[in-house]
């Protein structure tokens, strides 16, 4: 059934419908800000953030940050009363308004309405809609009765949905919308979507995977079909999740099992250009994609320690530069270990802003002059190599020639005796030289020229 043919819920005036749209999935620590802009970047119709505790967003403040244009939402972190000199905010969620609000779901850890409604308030204007997250089965989600705990108390899931809807949409004009995994039983995984599309939400994401199910085992696409008929009846739109590597797959995948759209996780966090088709240039290089996100990065003062772990994703194997790039405290180390000498004045700044190591870009110019130095000595050891290679050539044809004249010319003879016949030697000095010419470059020499 094409997504045409079927009712429409209404999409609030300043939300977004999740039809026809290739989407980056919620991912703590690997779907922070500059994540988002570089799968932005590379063709995302839409991201979300990673999930975020209603009880951690409750009691920040936000704040624009001026040097960044980036929203802030941050607080002091709980200390039991204990005095910490310079404590400073920690920041615990944040989005840059022109580059992604529009396109930007806020996903929620929660397991009650109302603290999930007034989360929601602190953000709602910010964002183009709010997803809860009722598929995390990770303990510190799940203990709480959170995450996947949802789908084991549908009343609950339900209860924050609708409260969710009613107190938001009119309020904020955004859309309402959950992400789930499916249950091993279909007849479960049916009543529960019949139950959820009914609370008032705009999309609905299924992650083809049931709970106790590792990332690593193939997703399970055999629900999908049930799942988004349900959907497809009450107007609500379908994502589906779960092992979709690229835009032109998703685009197949959402043809074959006619969901509205899909979402991209891990094949995102370790290349975000999965969401450019073949057809406008395809998957990027690493190199690409790391400068890229490294300007994004850069642009919006990216926690340092996330810019690493996430460089980690990125850069693939054992490349030489990553290996000076894990022993780097700032950007600046960063920048000057992968050669980009272009980044250093950007770099210099944002460590300065984050008060990283202020010794760092002292250390990292010096890294890359020292770099420039080590490449200038290895060109001038190649073209000496290569010199000495040409001489040998040209002396051993020199010396074949000797060779030539001194059997050739037995008795020495005066320049007046001499005449023409020296030209007899002629051929068989070039063809000495032509040997010479013709033998290996030294094995050293060959690989630094090239
Ligand atoms: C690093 C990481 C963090 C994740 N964090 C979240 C999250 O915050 N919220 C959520 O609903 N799912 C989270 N997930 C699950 C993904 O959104 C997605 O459902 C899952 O990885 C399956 O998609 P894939 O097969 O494309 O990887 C996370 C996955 C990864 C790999």
């Amino acid at each position: 059934m094409s997504s045409e043919a079927v009712p429409h819920v209404p999409i609030p005036p300043r939300g977004v419908d999740y039809r026809n749209k290739i989407v980056l999935a919620p991912m703590v620590r690997s779907g922070e800000l500059p994540s988002r802009l570089l799968a932005l970047q590379y063709g995302a119709d839409l991201v979300w953030g990673p999930e975020t505790i209603d009880k951690s967003m409750i009691g920040t403040t936000r704040r624009v940050n001026d040097r960044t244009g980036c929203i802030e939402w941050s607080r002091f972190s709980s200390n039991s009363g204990v005095y910490i000199e310079n404590n400073k905010p920690s920041i615990i969620y944040r989005m840059h308004p022109e580059r992604e609000g529009k396109k930007l779901i806020y996903q929620m850890g929660t397991c009650d309405p109302e603290r999930a409604v007034e989360a929601a308030r602190l953000v709602a204007a910010d964002v183009a809609g709010i997803d809860v997250n009722a598929g995390c089965p990770k303990p510190f989600s799940t203990d709480g009765g959170m995450g996947a705990a949802l789908l084991k108390t549908p009343d609950k899931l339900c209860a924050i949905l609708e409260a969710l809807v009613k107190n938001i949409v009119p309020e904020f004009g955004i859309g309402i919308s959950v992400k789930i995994r499916i249950l091993a039983n279909p007849k479960d995984t049916e009543a529960l979507v019949r139950r959820l599309v009914r609370t008032g939400i705009i999309g609905l994401t299924v992650h083809c995977r049931t709970t106790p199910m590792r990332p690593r085992e193939r997703a399970i696409r055999d629900q999908l079909r049930m799942v988004r008929e349900i959907c497809h009846e009450a107007g609500v739109a379908c994502l589906m999740n779960g092992d979709v590597m690229s835009r032109d797959q998703a685009l197949e995948l959402m043809a074959e099992y006619g969901v509205d759209g899909a979402m991209i996780a891990t094949s995102a966090e370790k290349n975000s250009s999965c969401f450019r088709s073949k057809a406008d240039g395809g998957f990027a290089g690493w190199s690409e994609v790391v400068e890229s996100y490294l300007r994004h990065a850069m642009d919006v003062g990216n926690k340092f320690a996330n810019t690493k772990y996430l460089l980690a994703q990125l850069v693939p194997g054992r490349h030489a530069e990553q290996v000076g790039m894990f022993r780097g405290h700032s950007y600046s180390d960063v920048c000057s270990s992968l050669g980009y000498a272009h980044l250093m004045e950007q770099a210099g700044e944002v460590d300065e802003m984050l008060e990283l190591d202020p010794a760092s870009l002292k250390r990292a110019k010096e890294a890359l002059e020292r770099q420039k130095k080590q490449r200038k000595a290895e060109a001038n050891e190649a073209r000496r190599l290569r010199n000495v290679s040409t001489n040998a050539s040209a002396a051993a044809a020199g010396g074949n020639m000797a060779e030539a004249r001194s059997s050739e010319q037995a008795p020495k003879r005066s320049l007046s005796e001499r005449g023409p016949s020296s030209a007899t030697s002629a051929p068989a000095a070039a063809a000495a030289a032509a040997t010479v010419a013709a033998e290996p470059v030294p094995q050293q020499a060959a690989g630094i020229a090239a």
